[in-house]
């Protein structure tokens, strides 16, 4: 199953104006772009998400962008988008009434399952994080009461498709920050979402905004994001906070096993690992550790036959160097390709 990504719920949910968000003015696109995608025989997820507070969208329409608490956009400081505004209880429940939405035309439009984005710094993992959700309401304080959001979330979308339809949901194990969620916490949330009614749990961790290595071990990300920025500002903020935000962690195989495994040994729903799967022993070593799927990233940027390389050939090593050059250009015109292998991308 290949994964379809970003779907904003909403227009202002999306990071940047670039960006696709779910409405009826895209349909016969997506529903082109999904067909073509099936007659490979592939099934197709789309991750659904909202930016919050975490935005750069030149189209933003609201007021201010939205999150659990009122705060700084450090994202959104070049793009006249400095404050975030804390959510109303109001707002809260028409973002969830919007997701629910979303999900519905995603369906309607062909994908096969749909993968809730509760991590990585956006809109949800906002109001997961004790980092950044800073209310004394029912939507902050003990995980509960943080969880809240996302679990209403997940009942509006699951109303949506129906109980047969697959859900998938990607959270962060931990925000990699002090203060923020930790591996300890994400076992408990991770069982809260299979409450819920999640049927699989894909277990990243770290955040867009935050500290993105976490989730991009290898090389550092800032040569590249400074030599693909236009916006004269923001070049200057990603070196002032490249120390504090972009911390170095040396790539290594399965790098977020350990903790997943915690979470595999938690739940009985269905367990998706991602993080370093480059040969075909980790994907090996991955699955007999219980885990039900493995997501991709890198190693099919690198080689999209990669899962068939590694069945047929016993010992079979990915070329991908982690240079991460490719997580740079997610916003580049060209589009994200391989650096070492453009000519696969032509
Ligand atoms: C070019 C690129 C784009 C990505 N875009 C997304 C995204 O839109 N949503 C998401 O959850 N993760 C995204 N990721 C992160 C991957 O899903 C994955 O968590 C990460 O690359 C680590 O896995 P890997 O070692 O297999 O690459 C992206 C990664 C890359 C390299
Ligand atoms: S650009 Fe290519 S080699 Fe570098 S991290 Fe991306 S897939 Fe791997």
């Amino acid at each position: 199953m290949t994964t379809v990504a970003y779907c904003a719920a909403e227009a202002d949910g999306r990071i940047h104006e670039n960006m696709m968000y779910m409405h009826e003015g895209i349909r016969p696109e997506l529903e082109h772009f999904i067909r073509i995608l099936h007659a490979t025989g592939t099934k197709v997820s789309g991750q659904l998400g909202h930016a919050g507070g975490f935005t750069k969208n030149r189209e933003f329409e609201g007021k201010r962008p939205l999150g659990p608490s009122k705060g700084i956009n450090a994202l959104g400081l070049a793009y006249g988008l400095p404050r975030i505004d804390a959510m109303t209880t109001r707002q809260i429940g028409e973002r969830v009434e919007i997701f629910g939405r979303a999900a519905t035309f995603m369906k309607s439009v062909g994908f096969d399952a749909i993968e809730i984005h509760f991590g990585h710094g956006y809109g949800i993992s906002q109001f997961i994080s004790p980092k950044t959700n800073k209310r004394t309401d029912e939507y902050g304080g003990p995980l509960v009461n943080r969880m809240r959001f996302g679990l209403e979330v997940l009942d509006a979308v699951r109303k949506s498709v129906g109980d047969d339809y697959p859900l998938l949901g990607k959270i962060s194990m931990t925000d990699g920050v002090a203060g923020g969620v930790t591996y300890e916490d994400s076992i408990e949330i991770a069982a809260m979402l299979e409450s819920g009614g999640l049927d699989v749990i894909v277990c990243s961790g770290g955040t867009s905004s935050m500290n993105p290595m976490l989730l991009f071990r290898g090389d550092s990300l800032v040569p590249g994001l400074i030599k693909h920025e236009k916006n004269v500002l923001m070049k200057l903020g990603i070196k002032l906070s490249a120390p504090l935000m972009f911390r170095s962690y040396p790539y290594e195989e399965t790098y977020f096993l350990e903790h997943a495994q915690r979470i595999r040994d938690r739940v009985q729903c269905g367990v998706c690992y991602v993080g370093g799967v480059c040969t075909g022993d980790s994907i090996r070593r991955v699955m007999r550790g219980g885990f039900d799927f493995i997501q991709l990233g890198r190693a099919l940027i690198f080689d999209p036959d990669f899962p068939k390389h590694a069945q047929a050939r016993p010992g079979y090593k990915n070329g991908c160097s982690h240079c991460n050059q490719c997580a740079t250009l997610i916003e580049a015109p060209g589009g994200i390709y391989c650096v070492e292998r453009p000519d696969n991308f032509a």
